[in-house]
């Protein structure tokens, strides 16, 4: 029997805390974001369709860029207990120089038109949050402006070859008298992705109206004040307007690039030289024995060749053939920070963040920036944490193996075979022998020692993936029998 009295005033007081209330509808906004969907969520309130659209969708089917998310969430972590995790260092040395976090602001074009602080929003929170900030050529912001906005920190500067190459060489000497230590060639674009959303929408620039742009515009009038009421939206190369930003793109595009602008780019530059948007192995060893001082392993965000390779599922055979050494990044799909402490245990230097960083913008500016970083700082410490190692060394692919829902048909013959083939480390078999152990009760049920036996032996996901499938195998057979 309960013993039961009359409620205290004094105890109420004492359980129950008023909320002190935020009455800055921006910070009381961003503050009840918990996860990056969450900023995404209140973005797609905040911004006219078009401009949501075009920095949401991505090509075709835009299935590129639902798997690379897919991959991430279906990440299996492999903690270790009883390890002193009370603080965790999250600091890296990446391309020469110090980074507070493994992940930077990817270079994205057009970003005022998602909200009017652009770049100097993205520049300025990676300033102040000791990442480096990379500037598209696409930009809407100066060269100079975006070291103004980050003078101290570290800014980098992504080079699309245009037609024009006397823009692209113009822009890459001024980003070095800026000081910019770091320059991103771009290789997966010689021609624009098709972006579906984009012509949906009657998407262009400059925004044209139609019935449709202003009836979206009504209940988001403060974009529009915005956007009216700051300076005139500029880029630093594009000279034509007119059409999608797809059409764009490909007019000023030049989809001749080759290995030969890489020279060219070579002798202009003096920082560090990364190259962005590589999708097989053969080409990224070829790159490194090339020279290159960094990767980015990125299908641009699903945004051009769409169905194109899952970036984490490339991360393990690139670092297998490059070796641990080289600097491999990766960017694609990144929406928490443990996929990026799982990017880092498959061997990945650093990574970079696209669409998360423009969701924080277009939920709240600068403020929404910073919040973005500071979710995913968040995420990553406390995975760090609960994985039970305090520096991002002590990560290691043991740390990680990918659930797998869909298998590779294995490639029989040609280049394909050789870029997918499994090199160095032999297969190992699966514990799962005898019949009795292979018996699965469904096939998912298969995977399982497998999945295990590469967790203990510390494989890639992508052996964890062939281990399935010899289990899989394995099990049928013992069915059958
Ligand atoms: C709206 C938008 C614009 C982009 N513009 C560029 C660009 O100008 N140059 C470039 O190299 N990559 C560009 N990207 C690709 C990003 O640099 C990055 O590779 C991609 O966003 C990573 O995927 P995520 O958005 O899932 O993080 C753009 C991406 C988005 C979403």
């Amino acid at each position: 029997m309960v013993k039961r009295q009359l409620p205290n005033p004094k105890d109420i007081f004492e359980y129950v805390q008023f909320k002190k209330p935020t009455f800055n509808g921006r910070q009381r906004r961003l503050q009840d974001a918990l996860t990056i969907y969450d900023l995404r969520a209140i973005a797609k309130r905040r911004t006219p369709a078009a401009a949501f659209d075009y920095t949401d969708g991505a090509a075709e089917g835009e299935l590129s860029i639902l798997r690379a998310r897919q991959a991430f969430e279906d990440i299996e972590f492999h903690p270790d207990i009883l390890r002193p995790a009370e603080d965790v260092d999250t600091s890296t040395e990446i391309l020469g120089g110090p980074s507070a976090m493994p992940f930077g602001i990817a270079p994205t074009g057009f970003t005022r038109l998602m909200q009017t602080e652009g770049e100097i929003a993205g520049a300025g929170a990676a300033g102040a949050a000791g990442i480096p900030f990379t500037l598209s050529t696409l930009g809407t912001t100066s060269i100079e402006d975006v070291k103004a906005a980050n003078p101290d920190g570290r800014n980098w500067f992504q080079l699309y070859v245009l037609r024009d190459r006397e823009v692209s060489y113009g822009l890459v000497e001024r980003a070095a008298a800026a000081g910019f230590d770091t320059l991103h060639f771009t290789v997966d674009t010689p021609v624009a992705g098709n972006r579906m959303r984009d012509y949906r929408n009657g998407f262009s620039i400059p925004p044209q109206l139609t019935v449709k742009t202003v009836l979206d515009t009504l209940p988001r009038p403060w974009w529009w004040f915005d956007f009216l009421t700051t300076p005139k939206l500029e880029f630093a190369s594009l000279k034509s307007t007119g059409g999608t930003v797809g059409d764009l793109i490909g007019q000023a595009m030049d989809p001749t690039i080759s290995y030969e602008d890489l020279a060219t780019i070579r002798e202009l530059w003096p920082g560090k030289i990364v190259i962005k948007g590589v999708q097989n192995v053969p080409d990224a060893v070829k790159l490194i024995d090339m020279g290159v001082d960094g990767l980015v392993l990125s299908n641009h965000g699903g945004r051009q060749l769409d169905r194109a390779p899952i970036p984490f599922h490339l991360l393990p055979r690139v670092v297998r053939e490059v070796g641990r050494d080289a600097t491999v990044m990766i960017d694609t799909g990144i929406m928490n920070g443990a996929d990026i402490v799982a990017s880092v245990a498959l061997g990945a230097k650093f990574t970079l963040i696209g669409r998360a960083y423009l969701y924080g913008l277009m939920a709240g500016g600068r403020a929404g920036v910073d919040r973005t970083i500071a979710i995913l700082r968040s995420e990553i410490e406390r995975t760090m944490k609960l994985l039970g190692v305090q520096s991002l060394e002590e990560l290691e692919p043991r740390h990680v193996t990918q659930l797998t829902r869909v298998l590779p048909v294995p490639v029989a013959y040609g280049e394909a075979a050789e870029a997918l083939a499994p090199t160095s480390a032999p297969v190992r078999t699966p514990r799962a022998t005898s019949k009795a152990a292979a018996k699965p009760r469904t096939k998912a049920a298969a995977k399982t020692p497998a999945a295990e036996t590469a967790a203990e032996a510390g494989t890639t996901p992508l052996e964890a993936v062939e281990q399935s499938s010899e289990a899989v195998e394995a099990a049928e057979k013992a069915v059958a029998d």
